[in-house]
């Protein structure tokens, strides 16, 4: 069966957070559920570079304003289809934004052109392959359902919600520029307060809409975190699923991770704490050693963390973060790390070193305010750093909170604060200390997140039964 799955960023070739993970992992998830999915992605220098044995299979003079062509080919175990459009991609800069860092003004013709390419592949195919369904992801994707009803074309589509902050907004006077249906520039269509939303249109077109978690599918019908499409997602409720991610064990498991010294024991543990101590220059505080690998957003939550740190390093923690965004958290942390012995802080990307910090950390931290998904808890749950999360999206779907309840029955597996408040999280910082000081109750704990299943598998299977529900 052929799937077709269009993405803005994918894993290892393009990457600046979970979507990438999760599109790069889709394909051999799927595989294993008799789905031969193959992924529609833009042709960014950085991925053009990484293409060879790849050859052209289809090309066109004029595609939103330049000349375009298909690639096909492998790369990194990944069925590939790279939409090259240098006046669309071949740019400086991020992916979305500019060398200045502000989104590149073109942004909504340069994800409407993946859009109408998705949606000619799955009217016409490529070569003799058709796909009988295409998964879109997030707002970068969100306009091909809609293309694909404007031409007629009976594929169905699924679009997946990652994190629906981001709308891809366009004012009107780009309707003709995007090629979108002008009488569907209205509440009950593509419309969103004036002007035109990407994300609004996949709502409203696609045949079935999935995000990261069932917590997240229900908290997104309300106000709280709908960000204005909570209307849009009520109305679809019943087409609405949620869906976790997994993470890819052959990327994540301490056992065979390249990038550390493997381990798999309590003793490996103890070592690669020490080498990560080390790596920070930071003092142990006998006290848990706790990490953030972030993002640094508001999303995150991380400013709530530089209020309740001062507690956690009375009690003994020590803290290493690895993480880049917003340069006033930037800040925040570097000076955080100049004045207290016992934190560290690295601002920059670094794939590597987040698997020597997993590796070495007794807790990750993710006090997030809103995480459709989240990965970084599901990776120290794998590499027995225990998670420390807000109750939110899938933070709340993959770790059981190490209540009274939770530890009698010996199930527990992180500690679960309520989100947005300094000072609960200060206390399940100081819950973490407890815990850490009581040997018997910690390694229990450990045990439970190390065995807690992480992987594609069961997700997988309920994307097929979507898949499956849909096309037929
Ligand atoms: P989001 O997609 O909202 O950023 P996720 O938790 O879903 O959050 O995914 C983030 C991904 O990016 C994870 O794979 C995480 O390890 C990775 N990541 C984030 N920041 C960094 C960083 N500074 N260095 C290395 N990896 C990072
Ligand atoms: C988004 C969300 C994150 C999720 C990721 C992958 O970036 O912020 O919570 O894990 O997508 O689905």
């Amino acid at each position: 069966r052929a799937v077709l799955s269009v993405a803005s960023e994918c894993a290892p070739l393009v990457k600046t957070g979970g979507l990438a993970d999760v599109a790069g992992a889709l394909p051999a998830a799927m595989a294993g559920q008799g789905w031969r999915m193959r992924t529609l992605i833009p042709g960014y220098p950085s991925v053009m570079a990484q293409l060879d044995n790849a050859s052209v299979h289809w090309e066109a003079a004029e595609l939103f304003g330049g000349p375009a062509r298909l690639w096909g080919g492998r790369v990194a175990g990944l069925d590939l289809i790279v939409l090259d459009a240098p006046h669309l991609y071949d740019r400086d800069g991020s992916i979305y934004l500019s060398t200045q860092g502000a989104d590149w003004p073109d942004n909504p013709e340069r994800f409407a052109a993946l859009c109408w390419v998705a949606a000619m592949i799955a009217r016409d195919g490529l070569l003799d392959w058709r796909p009988e369904l295409v998964h879109c992801h997030d707002w970068q994707a969100a306009l091909t359902p809609t293309y694909l009803k404007s031409q007629g074309t009976a594929v169905p589509s699924l679009l997946t919600i990652h994190n629906v902050a981001f709308h891809g907004l366009a004012g009107p006077d780009r309707l003709f520029a995007l090629r979108l249906p002008a009488d569907r520039f209205n509440p009950d269509g593509f419309e969103f307060y004036g002007q035109i939303s990407a994300l609004k249109a996949g709502l409203m077109d696609a045949d079935a809409i999935s995000t990261v978690s069932p917590t997240y599918a229900r908290e997104l019908m309300t106000p709280d975190f709908g960000m204005g499409l909570d209307g849009v997602l009520r109305m679809r409720a019943g087409d609405l699923h949620g869906i976790l991610n997994g993470i890819d064990l052959d990327i994540w498991s301490p056992a065979t991770d390249p990038a550390i010294a493997q381990f798999s024991t309590p003793r490996g543990k103890a070592r690669a704490r020490a080498g990560l101590l080390a790596e920070f220059g930071i003092e142990d505080g006998g006290g848990p050693l706790a990490i953030v690998v972030s993002r640094l957003t508001g999303q995150k939550g991380l400013d709530l963390l530089l209020e309740a740190a001062p507690r956690f390093l009375a009690q003994g923690g020590s803290l290493a973060v690895l993480g880049s965004g917003e340069r006033w958290l930037e800040d925040r942390f570097r000076l955080l790390a100049e004045r207290e012995p016992r934190v560290g802080t690295r601002i920059g990307y670094d794939e590597p070193l987040s698997h020597r910090m997993f590796a070495g950390a007794d807790a990750v931290l993710v006090p997030s305010r809103f995480e459709p998904c989240g990965l970084t808890q599901m990776y120290g749950l794998r590499y027995g750093a225990v998670p420390l999360v807000a109750r939110t999206g899938g933070l709340a779907d993959t770790v059981i909170d190490a209540n009274e309840a939770a530890l009698r029955a010996g199930v527990a597996t992180g500690i679960v604060v309520t989100p947005g408040d300094p000072g609960a999280l200060a206390q399940g910082l100081e819950r973490l200390c407890t815990l850490h000081a009581d040997p018997v109750a910690w390694s229990r704990i450990q045990r439970n997140a190390m065995r807690h299943p992480v992987g594609w598998e069961d997700s997988a299977a309920r994307y097929a039964q979507l898949y499956a529900a849909l096309a037929g």
